[in-house]
């Protein structure tokens, strides 16, 4: 297997550390190269923007294709964004910046392997989602962790993304599949301003989640394409 990651976040990092641990052929693509591993499996992607996609995927003009794409790319705040606790609090600046970072570098990426892939080809699309953003978790009246409505509402976004991708694929590319994954909650720099605020011992370690999801896809069959899981396997409720 070939494994292209996006994103080099706390699960992206671990993703690479354990791919090169189990000597796997792997790219990261991120903001920052990961330490203490080959530079060489390196890819700057500053941007979500279609430009950095299509730079990207120049690497892959006349290559094999990665048979597992896994996009860990989130946003949950930055230095000027917390998530909102309030309607009021709400800027479409910000829901659009979330909407780009969390439901975009999926159809971007679905976009770049499309066009690259024939009707045999084989290949995964794994992103990492949220329940925060299943409607169905929020109906059955789960407490949730705060409105945050731009994160939620992006990462609901990226699920039907999920759900319309895996469909088309489903008729132009039936070896390919498309998953949404919820990881759970991890100790990482998305959860660092409010980490007080959670049990540490809900909080896993990155290192520890990345072999369950590379194990887990090792499971999939395409029956699973268009599914939201959780670490299990268990379908989630979108
Ligand atoms: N941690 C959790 O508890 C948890 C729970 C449920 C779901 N998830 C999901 O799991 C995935 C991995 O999260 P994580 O915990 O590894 O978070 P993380 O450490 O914050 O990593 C997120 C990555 O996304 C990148 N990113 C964000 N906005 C970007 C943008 N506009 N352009 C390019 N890159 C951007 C970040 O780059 P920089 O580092 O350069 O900003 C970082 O590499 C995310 O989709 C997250 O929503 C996480």
């Amino acid at each position: 297997m070939s494994y292209l990651i996006l994103g080099s976040g706390g699960l992206g990092t671990a993703l690479a550390h354990e791919l090169a641990q189990r000597g796997e052929e792997w790219l990261l693509a991120g903001r920052q190269a990961p330490k203490g591993l080959d530079p060489a499996c390196y890819f700057p992607l500053q941007e979500v923007d279609a430009l950095a996609f299509e730079a990207l995927f120049t690497l892959y003009d006349g290559a094999s294709l990665p048979t597992v794409v896994i996009n860990t790319i989130g946003l949950l705040y930055d230095l000027n964004h917390m998530p909102e606790r309030r309607v009021e609090e709400v800027d479409p600046e910000w829901l659009g910046e979330s909407l780009e970072a969390n439901a975009w570098p999926q159809l971007a990426l679905g976009a770049s392997l499309s066009r690259l892939m024939t009707p045999d080809s084989r290949l995964w699309l794994c992103t990492l989602s949220d329940l925060a953003g299943s409607l169905g978790q929020a109906e059955s009246g789960q407490p949730g962790i705060g409105s945050r409505y731009s994160y939620r509402m992006s990462k609901a976004a990226l699920n039907m993304g999920a759900r319309l991708l895996a469909a088309e694929w489903a008729e132009r590319f039936p070896g390919a599949g498309v998953i949404t994954v919820h990881p759970g909650l991890m100790d990482t720099p998305l959860q660092q301003p409010f980490k007080n605020e959670l049990d540490p011992a809900q909080l896993q370690d990155p290192a520890r989640v990345a072999p369950r999801l590379l194990d887990l896809i090792g499971t999939l069959t395409q029956s699973d394409s268009g599914r939201f899981l959780d670490l299990q396997g268990k379908p989630l409720p979108w």
